[in-house]
């Protein structure tokens, strides 16, 4: 059992599930030691200063390339020292390099039931497909895009009324239930990626992971 577990999360956005975990740490096991953001407008910047969290702006535009802008971020984040990394709207691919020096220690937050609809767009591809059903992951990181082992998942129904946009405001609601739940999991060492596998309690977890009702 780590007590609050020290976590760094990267954002490039709004940063709703920054709040949501920002929120849930108060009380909880793990404790958000510092927020980096791709973008240097990012609203996530100003959620985590309210609460005196170091925050720091790396831009991507300032690196010739993938690798040696992950080489910088990869400086920052073992400054902070943190036990996990929270990838929470962070909207760039991480090099090899970056997710092989946190072996088993990167979190991200999906919008779909992985390993449906991987990349961009999801509501929209939902709807196209006329799914009746959607929801929200959290994996592990690992080198394939959105493919690494599945911590848990959170489902929605699609009604015929709901558009991209009512989607996305319905899966956000989860996600903000969903992912301070895993992270506290993680936190206290029940939940852990082993050989490429999500275990929970010492145990192989289903291929969906927990599922949050
Ligand atoms: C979330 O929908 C998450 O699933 C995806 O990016 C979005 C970030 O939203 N990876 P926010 O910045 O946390 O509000």
């Amino acid at each position: 059992m780590r007590e609050h577990c020290p976590v760094v999360v990267l954002i490039s956005g709004n940063g709703s599930n920054l709040q949501a975990l920002i929120d849930a740490s108060v009380n909880s096991n793990f404790n958000i030691v510092g927020v980096i953001s791709n973008k240097a407008d990012a609203f996530g910047l100003e959620r985590a200063s309210k609460k005196a969290i170091p925050t720091f702006v790396i831009d991507h535009r300032d690196f010739p390339d993938r690798v040696t802008f992950d080489r910088a971020l990869i400086a920052q984040i073992d400054q902070l020292d943190p036990a996990l990394v929270v990838l929470a709207g962070f909207m760039r691919i991480l090099s090899s390099e970056f997710v092989q020096h946190y072996p088993n220690n990167i979190l991200n937050i999906h919008p779909s039931l992985l390993p449906k609809y991987p990349g961009t767009n999801t509501h929209q591809r939902v709807l196209n497909a006329g799914d009746q059903e959607h929801g929200v992951s959290v994996h592990f990181v690992t080198e394939e895009l959105d493919g690494g082992p599945i911590a848990g998942h959170a489902k929605i129904m699609v009604s015929p009324e709901d558009t991209a946009e009512t989607l996305a405001e319905k899966i956000h609601r989860k996600e903000h239930l969903l992912y301070p739940h895993v992270v506290s999991l993680f936190a206290s060492g029940r939940l852990e990626m082993v050989n490429n596998k999500a275990w929970i309690d010492h145990q192989e977890m289903a291929k969906t992971g927990l599922e949050l009702r």
